[in-house]
């Protein structure tokens, strides 16, 4: 499937977004442990969630669709069944690496396995602590890469510290320590997304925070099962407030959308790149908060991401380079080699397109150099299977002169089905709903800079 983007006309425009990928995995995950029955409003029917989804009911949990964003999950006290055959993660890190958490507390063997894509990324971070905590796991791919054999079972607490910032490895961590004797903690050298320790708290699983940067999981627990409503997705709408923000007077609200602060650096970015963003939490009854962000746009100037911002941005990573292309001045990322181990390595993927779309970068190991700003021409990118720098290439789109063309865009479903239904929007000005201007009734929450 291709994408066919044209130059958007003014944004005035009111969305909402898919739940949150990363919350959507962990929910289903600690509603199948718990007590019983919980509804999950709000969850994210993408590919690589579907893969979790799938993933527990081959491990014997009834998950039921009533809607295609509502799942009834039928938690059984964290008693899981070995699955029939090997468990397959399709494109989704996320599954894999949470998997091998979950699997290495199991006294039965698994086997986990993913697509191409998957099966190029790293998989020694998980590895190495989950086989410390006593699990058995042996990578059949080249330098410690999928398949996964894992044989788990009578895990002991470990106190862990990352070498690299991931939520990923965390979380993984942190559910093995459910399954560990004793306490598990987890060091982390910058602060990632903390989801996994909120859901934690919200199923009524003891944890324990030392500062920032360490948590604490207490074994042998059963998560209490209550309904949970997943917010909006404030990655996926990253694709949106930059299209907003980079145009001068455009305008966009987002409604329903997470604003847990582990996840909202990229609002700081903008800012400071000259736009006006307002934040306003309009509900933490379930922990995550929720609420809206509005973002006018205007001339943007370059900037730097680097250092502690980068784990809390790191999926914004692609479409902040297209914002550093329309903007004045030079824009650096740096403190970002985790790039060249995602779904492609988005540091070559994002400089490769962007070039093909006429602007100036430097590559460097840890990041890129951009300058800007750059009068995009339109060109056939390629999606590289990376469903982020799909949608950040037909963003770029939207400032471009004549059509862009984004290869292989199917890949966008793993994380936002619905995108392009969007992107008409955008690109359609009758179809545009005019949103209703909020700002000056917003509490602006401060945006922390780095
Ligand atoms: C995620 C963590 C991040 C992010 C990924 C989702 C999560 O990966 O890039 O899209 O849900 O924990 P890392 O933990 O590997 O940085």
């Amino acid at each position: 499937m291709e994408l066919r983007i044209k130059r958007a006309p003014r944004i005035d425009i009111e969305i909402t977004v898919p739940g949150d990928k990363s919350i959507s995995h962990r929910a289903v995950i600690i509603a199948a442990l718990s007590n019983g029955a919980c509804t999950l409003h709000g969850f994210l029917p993408s590919d690589d969630c579907m893969h979790t989804v799938n993933a527990m009911r081959s491990l014997g949990i009834k998950i039921e669709e009533p809607q295609r964003d509502t799942l009834i999950v039928h938690g059984k006290k964290r008693v899981l069944t070995p699955p029939k055959k090997e468990i397959d993660c399709g494109n989704s890190g996320t599954t894999m690496r949470l998997l091998a958490g979950l699997l290495a507390g199991q006294t039965f063997e698994s086997r986990l396995v993913g697509d191409a894509g998957l099966s190029r990324r790293p998989m020694d971070r998980v590895i190495a602590p989950l086989s410390k905590m006593g699990a058995n796991i042996l990578a059949e791919g080249p330098e410690q890469t999928p398949p996964l054999r894992i044989r788990g079972g009578s895990l002991r607490g470990i106190h862990h510290r990352l070498p690299i910032a991931s939520g990923q490895v965390k979380s993984a961590l942190l559910l093995a320590g459910l399954f560990a004797k004793g306490r598990t903690t987890v060091d982390e050298p910058l602060p990632t997304r903390n989801h996994t320790e909120v859901l934690f708290n919200y199923f009524l699983v003891r944890t324990a925070t030392d500062g920032e940067g360490s948590v604490t999981v207490f074994g042998d627990q059963v998560p209490e099962s209550r309904d949970f409503t997943i917010p909006g997705d404030i990655s996926s709408a990253a694709f949106w407030l930059v299209a907003a923000a980079a145009q001068p007077r455009g305008h966009l609200l987002v409604r329903e959308v997470g604003l847990n602060d582990t996840r909202t650096a990229l609002l700081g970015v903008l800012l400071r790149m000259g736009a006006q963003v307002r934040e306003a939490i309009e509900d933490v009854d379930q922990l995550e908060p929720r609420g809206v962000v509005e973002v006018t746009g205007f001339p943007l100037k370059g900037t730097v991401i680097q250092g502690r911002e980068v784990p809390q941005l790191i999926d914004e990573l692609p479409i902040l380079a297209v914002a550093g292309v329309l903007a004045n001045g030079k824009t650096i990322i740096r403190h970002a080699q985790e790039l060249r181990v995602k779904e492609t390595d988005r540091i070559a993927a994002i400089a490769h397109n962007l070039r093909t779309m006429g602007a100036q970068v430097t590559e460097t190991n840890d990041g890129l150099e951009v300058h800007g700003p750059a009068p995009l021409h339109g060109a056939r990118v390629a999606s590289f299977g990376d469903h982020r720098i799909a949608m950040a290439f037909a963003i770029a789109g939207l400032f471009a002169e004549g059509e862009t063309i984004v290869q292989d865009a199917e890949c966008i479903r793993q994380s936002y089905p619905g995108f392009g239904i969007v992107l008409n929007e955008f690109t359609n000005p009758k179809r545009m709903q005019i949103s209703t201007p909020v700002i000056g009734s917003f509490t602006p929450t401060p945006v922390k800079e780095t």
